[in-house]
């Protein structure tokens, strides 16, 4: 990633022009840089306008995350330090395990496309070009593999917080891994754990977000998109929803390190969209109807069965 192109979006601005002169002076580059830049931005999909004597004024950025404004914003994480983006890839998963031997430090995996997005349970997870959202987090804390289920808590909120600060919406968590809006699946993500001894040598978190509308996901009648809800792509920027969702994810992973679920178990329970209802679940292939009353401490969804019965579960398939 060009260093000039990050350095020159953070200099755009939107309400006034900037001179070529002036942009030059300030990185210590030539102004026919500071142009070929410019023109490398356009190709991008940001709209530039130049005006003679004046300069310089960014008017949109592209309608898609770009490559350039996602390295900005790593740039200012104090969590993760490295994003690997690509156009198309298999499954952002498959890259993140495959990155995973190369580095100790967390790191993401952001792709415009996947051919073979996975979600849980082996199901397939369609990924068309440029529609959705397609990210694998990687973290590596240093803490017993039972910790994982609280993993799993303090990411659905941090996501769900990031969607409704970002497109005005209000989402909900469908216990354990999806978050909805409207009735509908919006987004889904899968926790996966490298391990040694008991002990978490990586988590590899992939989360897929229906953004855009696209004819393959008419096929599924329990899934929505942001555009769908929001009514117009123009209102959809994925700039800001980046920036809420890596603000938001530092946030709830360091108090994931630090505290126990009843610091969050309010939060979540306000935003939990499965409690009162009859659910069809199905753990470690039983499957068995019951109404979810709460959620332990521990994370445990607790749900009285048909025959009366308080059963605590772990992880789960639920079916509203
Ligand atoms: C689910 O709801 O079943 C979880 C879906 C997770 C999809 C994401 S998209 C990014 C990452 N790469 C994948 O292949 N899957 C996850």
């Amino acid at each position: 990633m060009s260093n000039l192109k990050k350095e020159i979006l953070v200099l755009l601005d939107r309400e006034q022009f900037i001179s070529g002169q002036n942009i030059a002076d300030q990185l210590d580059v030539s102004r026919t840089a500071v142009w070929k830049t410019i023109q490398a931005l356009k190709e991008e999909g940001y709209l530039i306008e130049s005006v003679t004597k004046r300069g310089y004024h960014l008017k949109s950025s592209p309608r898609y995350i770009s490559p350039t404004s996602l390295s900005v914003l790593i740039n200012k994480s104090n969590l993760f330090n490295n994003v690997e983006y690509f156009t198309t890839t298999p499954s952002t998963q498959k890259e993140a395990f495959r990155i995973l031997s190369e580095t100790r430090d967390p790191f993401m995996v952001v792709a415009e496309e996947q051919t073979e997005g996975r979600g849980r349970f082996e199901r397939h997870w369609e990924s068309p070009s440029k529609t959705g959202i397609y990210i694998s987090l990687v973290l590596r804390p240093n803490i017993p593999i039972t910790e994982i289920i609280r993993f799993n808590l303090f990411i659905s909120l941090a996501i769900s917080k990031s969607l409704d600060e970002a497109f005005g919406v209000e989402t909900g968590i469908k216990w354990p891994n999806d978050i909805y809006l409207q009735d509908k699946k919006i987004c889904g993500f899968l926790t996966e754990v490298v391990s040694e001894s008991g002990v978490i040598n990586a988590i590899i978190c992939g989360i897929g977000i229906n953004i855009f509308k696209d004819v393959s996901r008419t096929k599924i009648p329990t899934a929505t998109s942001i555009e769908d809800v929001v009514g117009t792509s123009e209102k959809v920027d994925l700039d800001l929803f980046m920036e809420r969702f890596l603000d938001n994810i530092e946030v709830y992973y360091n108090r994931f390190l630090t505290d126990p679920f009843s610091s969050i178990r309010d939060d979540w329970k306000a935003k939990s969209i499965i409690f009162g209802k009859d659910l069809r679940i199905t753990e470690t292939g039983n499957m068995f109807t019951g109404r979810a009353l709460d959620i332990n401490d521990d994370g445990f969804l607790e749900v009285l069965d048909e025959e009366g019965n308080i059963k605590k579960v772990i992880s789960a398939d639920i079916e509203l």
